[in-house]
């Protein structure tokens, strides 16, 4: 470990414990010295209130990370666009995190912690700041509902159509949504279930979680006709062109997303891999989308379909977790991998993956939350 990794590993143990308050002092201390930012952030600042602290004591800690450092930390800058933020905030962010972690570290905290922190943002900040500064994109689009429709209890399959410029994206990609109606400056990502289309409309897929506000808005609340926003399309699970491997997808519940883009854009090209889709979900109704996935099963003779149930005894196909059922139908070792779904689902395929050897660099996943 690297001196300056070590010491802010060192220096945060002194706050750690107090994260919340830590938190609470940041936010007081940036919206006091400059009461216009408190626009920028959230109307429930409770629910939200250690997201941007998090995020920048992650991203601060796990700087020894060269490799998905750059181009993260440019994509990041270039989507802080979309909360208004102006290479000035930068310095006030800064000097209101030193000056939280000075007056909660105590008597332990001396000039090399403060250095460090201060260099570590610095670096990260600049990285930022050039990643938006590069970028030719607007903040945001504007986009409209064309369609919204119920699949299940809890999940909604609706249509956007951007009203600017068309907004490029690759297969498997994901877009932060706002839905300002609704939940304003509440931005969450949501990925597109299309292959890029010459009208430029968007499929998503999303999945209302109990208490979640953005969620429970996009698939109880919005409707055709309503304005989201979307920023700029992020993220690394598309097609290599170049593999000649055959693919396994795994997905579960709205995971299926970006797994149905996936396809789509194969289904444009594809002759030689074959393609193997697990749809895992806890009961026949959250697998929301088999009909349509079937349809594309029986049309494309490369492809093929095994859904699974978690918690449904009733359901006449595969039983079990989904990475237990890709399991049962290995093995695997020569082939892509594309998984995607919650945080717990994608965990223990990853899991599971290993165990049978696949090689990591020959998976790409998106976990709907921290694994
Ligand atoms: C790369 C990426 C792509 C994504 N793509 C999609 C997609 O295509 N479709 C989709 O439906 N979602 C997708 N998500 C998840 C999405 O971004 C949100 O995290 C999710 O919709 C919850 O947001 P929220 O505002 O409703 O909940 P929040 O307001 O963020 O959460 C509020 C509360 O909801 C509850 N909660 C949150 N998460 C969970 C959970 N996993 N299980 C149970 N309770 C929970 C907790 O009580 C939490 O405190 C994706 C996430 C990532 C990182
Ligand atoms: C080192 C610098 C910074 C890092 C690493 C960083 C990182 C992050 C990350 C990872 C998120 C969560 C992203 C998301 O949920 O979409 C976030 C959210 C946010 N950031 Fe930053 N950020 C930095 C600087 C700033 C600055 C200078 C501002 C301007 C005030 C800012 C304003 C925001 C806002 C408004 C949010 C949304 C907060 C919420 O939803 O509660 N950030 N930041």
């Amino acid at each position: 470990m690297g001196n300056l990794s070590r010491l802010l590993k060192e220096s945060w143990t002194l706050v750690e414990e107090q994260q919340d308050k830590v938190a609470g002092y940041f936010y007081a201390r940036m919206f006091l010295s400059n009461p216009h930012l408190r626009t920028l952030f959230p109307v429930h600042m409770d629910v939200q209130r250690a997201r941007l602290l998090g995020a920048i004591v992650t991203a601060i800690q796990t700087l020894d990370d060269p490799e998905r450092f750059e181009d993260y930390l440019r994509a990041l800058g270039r989507d802080h666009r979309k909360f208004h933020v102006q290479p000035e905030h930068y310095d006030v962010v800064r000097d209101a995190l030193l000056e939280s972690l000075r007056t909660f570290a105590g008597e332990h905290w001396g000039v090399e912690y403060e250095q460090a922190w201060s260099d570590a943002y610095n670096v990260i900040a600049k990285k930022m700041m050039a990643g938006a500064d590069a970028d030719t994109n607007p903040p945001f689009w504007h986009a409209e509902v064309l369609s919204h429709e119920r699949r299940s209890r809890d999940i909604a399959v609706f249509t956007l159509r951007p009203l600017q410029h068309t907004l490029e994206y690759r297969a498997g990609q994901y877009v932060s949504v706002e839905a300002p109606r609704y939940q304003p400056r509440l931005w969450r990502t949501y990925s597109m279930a299309n292959a890029p289309r010459p009208d430029g409309t968007l499929d998503f897929h999303v999945r209302a979680l109990g208490a979640g506000w953005v969620s429970s808005a996009l698939v109880r609340r919005v409707k055709p006709g309503d304005l989201l926003r979307i920023a700029a399309p992020m993220g690394s699970m598309t097609l290599d062109r170049k593999s000649t491997r055959d693919i396994v997808c795994v997905a579960g519940g709205t995971g299926l997303a970006p797994i149905r883009a996936l396809i789509e854009e194969l289904t444009r090209y594809n002759r030689t891999r074959w393609v193997h889709v697990f749809f895992g979900a806890k009961d026949r109704e959250d697998l929301y989308d088999l009909d349509e996935l079937n349809r594309l099963a029986a049309r494309h003779p490369w492809l093929s379909v095994v859904p699974a149930c978690s918690d449904d005894k009733s359901f006449t196909g595969e039983q079990g977790n989904i990475n237990d059922v890709v399991a049962r139908f290995g093995p695997w070792e020569n082939h892509d991998f594309f998984v995607s779904g919650s945080a717990l689902m994608v965990k223990h395929t990853l899991r599971t993956l290993a165990e049978m050897q696949v090689p990591a660099v020959r998976i790409k996943y998106d976990a709907f939350g921290d694994i």
